[in-house]
């Protein structure tokens, strides 16, 4: 038996691609690189090329890379006990269940491990809810161009043709309406809605973000309907916006019943959660869900600690992600196939005229690391603790870019 080899920041790219095309499903089109590590907001492949990360493995590594607080509380943890199950208690679920609330208003925690288990389980809510009102109420709103993951559920919400089509038939009763067209919405519910989910901005969708028009009305059906109204946060929540949960950037804040997060929380290590208000959490009684996994001690420790530097880090996200919108905006008036700036805070979008897949490339080369979304949509997701100095280094290779383009 051979063991794996140890970690080298030396292996050429070439063979660690094509025992993958060997022995993986072909379900991704990566990129042509192979990773070895990071530091802040740098990552190197296994030569030793260096590349600015504004991507963070999609909106995962907040602090970067190997950030000493992060490295500290992982590796004493990780030392005392990795996984204990939901069969007992540790020290850390309450106390990171009692900061969620305290973050985003609402009351009782679910502890999940990705982004598409937290839908899940948030649809789970829904059905629960509105199955304790009568057995017709199962219909679920949700958003056209949403993105809410590839579990069956949350594909089933998810309102882009392209991720359904090889699935169907899916769970029934989900109506898609328009992204901020409030007649559509008002259509769309009736007594049979048991819930509506949305994203306050669209990730996977384009860096799309709602108004909060939309967002208001859509809480007063979701009442006059008794219905319940789901925020997913996976990717613009946490800490990206600027504020806690995207939900709260605009005054007076409308609160969902409930919200559902992932990616960022710990900073690598997989946890998701479900925070949901009285009336949602009452939907779910004792063994109606459950994970093996969810809210590990490892997990939590390493949440607590991201969450106490994310209270430090907040008004620097606004200020340096003010900063890039305005950076992008002004490399946006200088080029004509760039057709708007989008997003706030640390999650912002620049749609093309063009398909963006070869300037994605072009940047790797050029030691920037980004992704495309939505065929024509840049996508800029880079570490909360990114500095002005490393914007304009993203900035800078980006207008060579664009300039080839002209
Ligand atoms: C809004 C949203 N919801 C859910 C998901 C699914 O998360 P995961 O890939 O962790 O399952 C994503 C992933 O990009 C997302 O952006």
């Amino acid at each position: 038996m051979t063991s794996a080899p140890p970690p080298s920041v030396d292996t050429p790219a070439q063979p660690v691609m094509e025992l993958e095309k060997e022995y993986l499903l072909q379900n991704y089109a990566r990129y042509p690189l192979v990773l070895a590590r990071g530091k802040g907001c740098h990552l190197f492949d296994t030569e030793g090329r260096r590349y600015l990360d504004f991507i963070t493995g999609i909106g995962v590594n907040a602090l970067g890379h190997a950030h000493p607080r992060i490295l500290k509380v992982l590796r004493e943890q990780a030392g005392l006990m990795i996984h204990s199950s939901n069969l007992y208690y540790h020290q850390y679920q309450g106390p990171l269940a009692k900061r969620l609330a305290e973050m985003s208003g609402l009351q009782r925690t679910f502890f999940a491990n990705t982004g598409t288990e937290a839908v899940e389980g948030g649809l789970k809510f829904v059905r629960a809810h509105g199955h304790a009102i009568h057995p017709e109420k199962y219909e679920l709103i949700s958003l056209e161009n949403s993105f809410h993951g590839r579990t069956l559920g949350a594909l089933s919400a998810t309102g882009q043709p392209k991720y359904r089509k090889d699935f169907e038939p899916l769970l029934p009763g989900v109506k898609f309406v328009p992204v901020n067209d409030i007649p559509a919405l008002e259509a769309a519910f009736s007594e049979r809605t048991a819930g509506m989910i949305l994203e306050m901005i669209q990730g996977e969708g384009g860096i799309v973000p709602l108004t909060q028009q939309f967002l208001a009305r859509a809480r007063e059906l979701a009442d006059r309907y008794n219905a319940l109204l789901v925020a997913d946060e996976t990717q613009c929540g946490v800490g990206r916006p600027g504020t806690y949960f995207a939900y709260q950037r605009a005054q007076p804040v409308i609160l969902p019943d409930v919200v559902v997060a992932a990616k960022p929380v710990a900073c690598g290590i997989p946890l998701g959660f479900i925070i949901a208000n009285e009336k949602a959490a009452a939907a779910i009684k004792p063994g109606m869900h459950g994970s093996t996994f969810g809210g590990g001690p490892l997990a939590c420790r390493v949440a607590l600690e991201f969450l106490d530097v994310l209270d430090e880090l907040l008004p620097a996200i606004q200020r340096t992600g003010g900063y890039f919108h305005v950076c992008l905006n002004d490399l946006a008036r200088k080029h004509s196939f760039v057709k708007e700036v989008r997003g706030f805070g640390l999650m912002l979008g620049v749609e093309l005229a063009i398909p963006g897949k070869q300037l994605v490339l072009d940047a790797m080369a050029e030691g920037l690391l980004i992704n495309c979304t939505h065929d024509t949509v840049l996508r800029f997701l880079p570490p909360y603790i990114v500095t002005e100095k490393e914007i304009d280094q993203a900035v800078k290779i980006l207008a060579k870019l664009f300039a080839k383009v002209q």
